[in-house]
């Protein structure tokens, strides 16, 4: 596959490798002290499409949110139901690879994989993640929702660079063997 663009997973996860405890809850995260916002909007200015799974989406729609979080991108809602689009999204069923093709030879910025784990899974599994930059928050969940999923499914990656956003620590890969390396 010819690319110009690169797919990003841009996420933080607990020490042990959990991105939401078994509720949903992210409230571990909220509360570890950082440093400005962590590299977020400086991330999110590279980027003008945001992909997610519907899990995702359900619980930022439950949030107290005054508006949605990503209206000026294009943003993607991966689920297996037949959904109406929204103003704000675009609901897709479709196989992640085919909807990699359509995208990474088309000029653009970075296309955001927001997660969860289980669309990160598919991805990963198909070979299609470009960088990870996964931020590390000082806290062991025990369980609860996994970063990655149990497969058979080995990438090789190049650390890229490493800052710390006071108790965080961002860890920035770029995944061996992809196009764009
Ligand atoms: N720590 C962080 O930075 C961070 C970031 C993102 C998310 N989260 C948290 O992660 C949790 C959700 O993660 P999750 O792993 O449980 O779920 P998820 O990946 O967000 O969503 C899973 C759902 O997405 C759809 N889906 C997944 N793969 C698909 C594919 N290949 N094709 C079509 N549809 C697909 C299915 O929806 P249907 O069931 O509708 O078919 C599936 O049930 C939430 O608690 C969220 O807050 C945390």
């Amino acid at each position: 596959m010819s690319k110009k663009r690169k797919l990003v997973v841009f996420i933080a996860t607990t020490l042990d490798g959990y991105i939401a405890t078994k509720e949903d809850s992210l409230e571990w995260l909220f509360k570890v002290e950082g440093d400005g916002d962590n590299g977020y909007s400086e991330f999110y200015e590279t980027v003008d499409t945001v992909v997610m799974g519907k899990r995702t989406y359900d619980w930022l729609m439950e949030q107290d949110l005054e508006e949605f979080p990503y209206k000026n991108k294009e943003c993607y809602v991966f689920t297996r139901s037949t959904l109406k689009n929204t103003e704000d999204v675009i609901f897709v069923n479709e196989d992640v690879t085919k909807f990699a093709e359509k995208r990474m030879n088309q000029d653009g910025k970075s296309i955001w994989i927001v997660g969860g784990g289980e669309l990160l899974h598919s991805f990963i599994e198909e070979k299609l993640v470009d960088e990870f930059i996964i931020t590390i928050a000082p806290t062991l969940l025990g369980n609860g929702i996994p970063l990655f999923k149990k497969g058979d499914d080995q990438l090789d990656l190049l650390l890229k660079g490493t800052r710390t956003f006071n108790q965080f620590v961002e860890l920035h890969y770029e995944v061996k063997g992809s196009k764009n390396y």
